[in-house]
């Protein structure tokens, strides 16, 4: 806050990533609203989920959510929605959408062009219709695992970590924090069972931000997550039997 942030957005990162909401005060926190600060809530993974019976990307000043095709809604191409109860701020961004263009060809100010593309809102009007059944589905999935992995030597032994048994949640990803995390990526790969690194390498690592002087053992939990997390398959259409499959491929490679 020293060098005077123009918003702040804590919720990205680990906090609502995955479908993980985290609950903030309306508008942030009392720290940045007496500064004047917005807060800019990252909701991207977590469309459907709750915190304190408020939705994901209602706590901000200005909430934002992802259409990207891996999202829980997705489009077929790069899409996104921004929310805001403020009229002024609302209006300043659907100018901004058009390279800041209250008028048609005057521009008040520098945008970009930020317009949804046509087909991409028809696919979304359709399939945000089966959002909230495939929200309720991976739930479930996630309860499914949650069952199923409690007796598991892997998870008493604490090789693997499960992600919280939320319903809340609306599981973007399932992501667990494994031991011999690469191994055990390879050995479900042998099983067909595909996976993902959400994200193998962290900002402070990243080669785009390496003037900023951050070197490996900076930030270790950052770098612990980014070595063990793994996603395992949550999607809606995944039957029980395949998830016990997953649940038993995993403990196996532990034995
Ligand atoms: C937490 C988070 N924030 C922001 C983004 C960026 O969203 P988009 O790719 O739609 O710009 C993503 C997308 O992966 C995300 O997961």
């Amino acid at each position: 806050m020293r060098d005077g942030p123009r918003a702040l957005s804590p919720l990205a990162g680990r906090t609502q990533q995955a479908g993980a909401p985290i609950a903030c005060e309306p508008e942030g926190s009392a720290g940045a609203r007496a500064k004047g600060i917005p807060v800019v809530e990252d909701a991207a993974q977590a469309i459907g989920a709750t915190a304190q019976g408020r939705p994901a990307g209602s706590m901000g000043a200005i909430g934002c959510f992802s259409f990207f095709p891996s999202k829980n809604l997705g489009a077929l191409g790069d899409a996104g929605l921004v929310v805001t109860q403020d009229a002024a701020r609302a209006a300043k961004l659907k100018a901004m959408r058009a390279h800041g263009a209250v008028v048609k060809y005057h521009h008040d100010f520098v945008g970009g062009n930020f317009r949804l593309d046509a087909m991409q809102a028809a696919v979304l009007n359709v399939k945000a219709k089966h959002l909230d059944e495939w929200t309720r589905q991976r739930r479930a999935n996630a309860a499914h695992y949650h069952a199923a992995f409690a007796e598991r030597g892997c998870v008493k032994r604490g090789d693997v970590v499960l992600p919280p048994n939320d319903a809340r949640h609306s599981y973007n990803q399932f992501v667990i924090c494994a031991k011999q995390r690469d191994a055990l990526k390879a050995h479900l790969q042998e099983d067909e069972i595909q996976t993902e690194i959400y994200y193998p390498v962290p900002f402070h690592l990243q080669k785009c931000f390496a003037d900023l002087g951050y070197h490996r053992g900076d930030l270790p939990v950052a770098e612990q997550a980014a070595s063990e997390s793994l996603a395992i398959p949550v999607a809606p259409g995944t039957t029980a039997a395949q998830l016990d499959f997953v649940v038993e491929s995993i403990d196996a490679f532990y034995r």
